[in-house]
């Protein structure tokens, strides 16, 4: 089948009603042909191939992709900028960058070919989470050199979408666009979103008195109990889009319209497996461990066995064959360690939404108090629970303590913070705040 097949808004693509076989077979090819591409054309591979014994050649099966080595994010800084394309630079249409916390951005780039796959990829993965050609669609993902915003505008338009073209920020200038241009569906991260709709009730717009019908949500792990909150509070549903720079951008995953149960992973162009992140070795499906991929179909930056850090599992297909995942823990780097308990700030957050009145706001804070590490959680109580007496405010404080400790297994201090004092986000939201000093 040709990699480069025209999209059809109007019906799913081949490759989404392919037999398991063939979709295995398919996959077979294109690893060959990634292998090949990346081993001939960039050195790093090269290397390590010689390095290990290894040839192109060796692989025969999908299971020998147990043999090629993993890529890392500390691979791309070390062959920063450009080290690791695999094309010439006048093949290259379009560089993306990740900002990274320290030291030099992760860069990626596109060819005009591997620009027009992510315009289907996306274009597919907005119609599987019910998107139709004829909808018009906010995007409030940041434009510039996060993936975010143009990934999805560019799919958006493939698919026949009318294009808000609104970025990150301005949010209140965001929310009166929302109420004059009325979208059908919004693209935005969850965290922003519960901005957007916070900013919605400042200005006495009625969430759900707006066309709003479906939210496209991801860039960051977000929980089922948000979910709900939001589905509920701006009356759509929310669906949950996956992807990382490395591997493409955003719709490297989608979760389907039919059975919102987990991202599907667009198994044709990416090939996913399970490692255990401390030996590497392969787990099998359905088993929790780090999510690795390998592109199939990309030229400018063919990716092999890139170690996400995103703590997930495969799950079986359900309204595609192909696989999906289960939603993210975490990454392996936002794993807190609390006495001895591994801590990630989704399992806080689920427990802060269940009390009823508090807001989805929270932030995680921690301490070191002697040799003890420590955490206060900071929330704010939901707006129509602004006049809760002092008791009722007690009772919701000793819930969430009593809610951590008993599923998460740790104490915490939940501190009271007045509302609409914790900083909101414009894009990934920041939730937790280390303080403790290093010794
Ligand atoms: O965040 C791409 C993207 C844009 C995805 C818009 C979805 C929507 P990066 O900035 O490279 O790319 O960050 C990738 O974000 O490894 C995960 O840790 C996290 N992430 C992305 N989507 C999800 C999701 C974009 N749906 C990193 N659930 C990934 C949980 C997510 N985490």
């Amino acid at each position: 089948m040709d990699i480069r097949s025209r999209f059809n808004p109007d019906q799913l693509d081949p490759m989404e009603t392919a037999s398991i076989d063939e979709l295995r077979a398919h996959q077979l090819e294109r690893l060959q042909w990634t292998v090949r591409h990346a081993y001939n054309n960039v050195p790093m591979y090269k290397q390590r191939f010689d390095a290990l014994g290894l040839h192109p050649d060796d692989i025969k099966t999908l299971d020998n992709i147990a043999k090629l080595p993993f890529t890392t994010k500390s691979d791309l800084r070390d062959n920063y900028p450009y080290g690791m394309f695999a094309t010439p630079m006048n093949q290259v249409v379009r560089l993306h960058a990740s900002s990274g916390t320290t030291g030099k951005p992760t860069v990626v780039g596109y060819t005009q070919n591997d620009i027009d796959n992510w315009a289907n990829i996306v274009a597919r993965s907005i119609r599987a989470a019910g998107g139709r050609k004829g909808d018009v669609l906010h995007n409030a993902y940041g434009y510039g050199l996060f993936t975010g915003g143009l990934g999805a505008h560019y799919g958006a338009e493939r698919l026949g979408c009318t294009v808000i073209p609104m970025s990150g920020g301005q949010t209140e200038k965001q929310v009166r666009l929302i109420k004059d241009f009325q979208p059908d569906i919004i693209m935005v991260t969850p965290s922003y979103m519960l901005n957007l709709l916070d900013e919605m009730e400042k200005l006495g717009i009625d969430p759900l008195g707006l066309k709003l019908r479906l939210g496209i949500f991801g860039a960051e792990p977000w929980t089922h109990e948000l979910r709900r909150s939001v589905e509920e509070r701006a009356g759509i549903r929310a669906m949950d889009i996956y992807g990382l720079s490395e591997i493409m951008g955003p719709g490297v995953a989608m979760e389907c319209a039919e059975s919102q149960d987990g991202p599907t992973v667009w198994e044709d162009h990416f090939y996913p497996e399970i490692v255990d992140p401390n030996t590497g070795e392969v787990l099998p499906d359905g088993e929790m461990g780090e999510l690795v991929f390998t592109s199939l179909s990309k030229e400018a930056l063919p990716m092999l066995r890139y170690r996400t850090r995103d703590l997930t599992r495969l799950l079986p297909g359900t309204a595609r064959r192909m696989r999906r995942i289960d939603k993210i823990t975490g990454r392996s780097d936002d794993m807190m360690i609390i006495r001895g308990v591994n801590v990630f700030p989704t399992q806080i957050e689920e427990e802060v939404i269940k009390v009823n009145h508090f807001s989805e706001n929270y932030e995680i804070h921690l301490y070191r108090k002697g040799n003890m590490d420590g955490m206060d959680v900071h929330v704010e109580l939901r707006p129509d629970c602004a006049g809760f007496d002092e008791q009722k405010i007690n009772d919701a404080i000793n819930q969430l303590r009593h809610h951590v400790k008993s599923s998460v297994g740790i104490s915490v201090n939940v501190k009271l913070r007045e509302i609409g004092s914790i900083a909101r986000s414009e894009g990934k939201a920041k939730h937790v705040y280390d303080e403790r000093i290093s010794v």
